[in-house]
């Protein structure tokens, strides 16, 4: 009988993207997935390094496996992902129910990893990094659980080193991939039935750059021929991708983004921090100004555009006043959604020498403090789009209540709405937004 596996995912979409791929290299060997963890013979943890908050978690898992593995000997369990890649040796000497670790790169690895274990031969440990980022199995996804939106991973790794980030020691150089396999990947996805593209990188707006400064000519944008490329596919309704640096953000991919109806009108754009000085530290090479550039000619050319961003509060040597800065900013962006980190100190990064000065209720008020701005502007901007009309791209019924149904806005609202007609997830629907509450939108189907 097939042996059952379990992957559970840590942290970024990039994980999602790389334990989906790890399943379906599983799958074509011979395994069988299983959603339930108590019923795998083989469990693999796919963990994140990038905060704290995550390794933690990821640790606490390791001493539940434990218990499990001292009643269900049989059952193999393995590690993959950025805490395998830099804590997977020490953790492999200092755990003994931990069979096998697999490093970032590698993933590929992880069927002959099974294999060896359960043939006795165990190589037990695979952190090496590939030259290419073309790896093979990068471009495999799940067939039996494949929906209307899809992941694409286009580049591995990063080199752009911010003095805060694990990334660049864990996930290895930035390595692009060739945008013909990519294109092709799209392609085969949109013939399963998908509608919608997430592509997936940590520099995304560097891809195929190979190692060149960021802070670009106008017209070079390998990024943007790559967008341009994608949404020439028939099929395929939209397009985002997660994350670009602001540094690579240049005219030819405005201009791209805003011409190119399937790209969606809905950015994720990092900001970190609204002081310079806290940027420079950070080894963030841009601006204020430049950032708030790339927001206003977005802005100009598309007047509906949605803004979301990343921001770190506390890093070390951040003043009040330095913090009041990035207050400013992102009441300034106006962003309908952030996501707000307490810095934590990674070891091996720059800024890990630095003083952690900032004490941690300074951190934890900072953080408040930007929330509630966020609730209150995402308050208000929902309650202004009242009366308007969207399209949504139907994600299927809607978790709380399965009478009604969900789907999202081409700039990212949720909207739910009583399906009237035969509707399927993933098609397209009109709807009249009717009423609004910070989080989400109701609205009406316009026949
Ligand atoms: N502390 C806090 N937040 C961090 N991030 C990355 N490293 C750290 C750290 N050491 C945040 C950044 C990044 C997001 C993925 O995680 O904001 O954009
Ligand atoms: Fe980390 Fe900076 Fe690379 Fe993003 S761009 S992964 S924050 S080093």
């Amino acid at each position: 009988m097939a042996l059952k596996f379990h992957i559970k995912t840590y942290g970024c979409q990039m994980n999602e993207r790389d334990s989906d791929s790890a399943s379906a290299l599983l799958i074509a060997h011979g395994y069988l997935p299983t959603e339930d963890e108590n019923e795998a013979d083989i469990v693999i943890l796919n963990t994140c390094s990038v905060r704290d908050q995550a390794e933690r978690k990821a640790i606490g898992k390791l001493g539940i496996m434990k218990r499990i593995k001292a009643e269900r000997k049989h059952m193999i369990f393995g590690l993959m992902g950025c805490m395998a890649q830099s804590r997977g040796e020490e953790l492999l000497k200092t755990i003994p129910h931990l069979d096998f670790v697999i490093g970032t790169d590698q993933i590929h690895s992880i069927p002959d990893a099974v294999e060896q274990i359960l043939n006795g031969t165990g190589s037990k440990l695979d952190l090496r990094e590939r030259c290419g980022a073309d790896t093979p199995g990068i471009d495999m996804h799940r067939t039996d659980t494949i929906k209307h939106n899809a992941f694409i991973s286009i580049m591995r790794g990063c080199d752009r080193y911010c003095s805060y980030c694990i990334v660049p020691y864990v996930r290895g150089h930035e390595r692009s991939r060739n945008p013909e396999s990519i294109v092709e990947e799209a392609r085969e996805l949109v013939r399963h039935g998908v509608k919608e593209i997430m592509l997936l990188g940590q520099n995304v707006a560097a891809f195929g750059l190979g190692r060149h400064a960021p802070n670009l000519p106008d017209d070079l944008s390998p990024f943007a021929d790559l967008l341009k490329e994608i949404a020439k596919i028939d099929g395929l309704e939209r397009i985002r991708f997660t994350s670009p640096h602001p540094a690579y953000f240049n005219k030819k991919l405005i201009e791209t983004i805003a011409a190119e109806p399937k790209i969606c009108k809905s950015i994720h754009l990092p900001l970190q921090s609204g002081s310079d000085r806290v940027l420079k530290k950070m080894n963030r090479p841009y601006d204020v100004a430049k950032y708030m550039h790339i927001v206003n000619s977005l802005r100009a050319l598309v007047p509906e555009i949605t803004f979301s961003t990343d921001v770190i509060v506390g890093f070390p040597t951040e003043t009040d006043e330095e913090f009041n800065m990035t207050r400013q900013v992102m009441n300034d962006v106006g962003f309908d959604n952030a996501f707000i980190f307490k810095y934590s100190p990674r070891q091996g990064t720059v800024s890990a020498r630095m003083d952690d000065d900032v004490p941690q209720d300074v951190k934890e008020e900072r953080n408040q403090i930007l929330l509630k701005d966020l609730e209150e502007r995402q308050c208000s901007k929902n309650a202004s789009l009242v009366g308007k009309e969207y399209v949504l791209l139907v994600d299927g019924p809607s978790k709380r209540n399965p009478k009604r149904w969900s789907g999202r806005t081409d700039t990212f609202k949720l909207a739910v709405f009583e399906p009237k007609q035969e509707i399927k997830a993933g098609d397209l629907v009109k709807v009249k937004i009717v009423r609004a509450t910070p989080m989400t939108l109701y609205g009406e189907v316009v026949e």
